[in-house]
């Protein structure tokens, strides 16, 4: 059954809002956004890389949505904002982790009314096997997104470049 769009107006903050977008519900901004503004944050509960495993047969919408936040975690946004950020190949958000949550950063002028996205292969480890076929309708659409060493060189140089892949996602190429 559709979620109801805004069902969960009270975890969102007033920055931004949850609709239809292009695919599904997305976080939309309520204003403009100038380059490096924090726009929002994802939190959530921490969990352990086994527990998530287990979540796939039992819930794998909510195993789909939790984001690697350490070599052995993921941040599970549950029903909160995170639940809602959809994945794009030419992004305009980006993820820092700042102690329990994730910041969502501008990378360019985010205008009223556009959705908020971040590029998922960000927080992709060499050892996440998960993938997904994207939508983004960009033209430099990937197609297929998975792991963060497999980005296209220069694409994984620019989001270096911008630090937005986590110690701990570089460090699963190298174990
Ligand atoms: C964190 S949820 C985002 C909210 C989701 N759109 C919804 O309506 O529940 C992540 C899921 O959204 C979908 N999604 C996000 N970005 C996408 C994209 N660029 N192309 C296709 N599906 C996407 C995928 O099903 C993915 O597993
Ligand atoms: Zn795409």
């Amino acid at each position: 059954m559709p979620r109801k769009v805004n069902a969960f107006a009270h975890q969102v903050p007033s920055s931004v809002r949850v609709e239809r977008v292009r695919n599904g519900l997305g976080i939309v901004a309520r204003r403009t956004f100038a380059r490096d503004e924090v726009v929002c944050c994802f939190e959530g509960r921490i969990l352990g890389a086994r527990t998530v495993w287990s979540l796939w047969d039992r819930d794998p919408r909510r195993a789909a949505n939790c984001m690697r936040f350490g070599p052995e975690s993921y941040l599970d946004p549950g029903e909160g904002l995170g639940a809602f950020a959809n994945h794009s190949c030419k992004p305009n958000g980006g993820l820092i982790p700042q102690g329990r949550r994730l910041l969502v950063v501008a990378l360019r002028t985010i205008r009223t009314g556009h959705e908020v996205t971040h590029d998922y292969s960000t927080f992709l480890g060499a050892d996440d096997v998960w993938t997904m076929r994207c939508n983004c309708g960009e033209r430099a659409c990937r197609a297929r997104i998975g792991r963060f060493d497999r980005l296209p060189p220069r694409t994984l140089a620019a989001y270096r470049a911008l630090d937005l892949i986590p110690g701990f996602i570089e460090a699963t190429a190298r174990d």
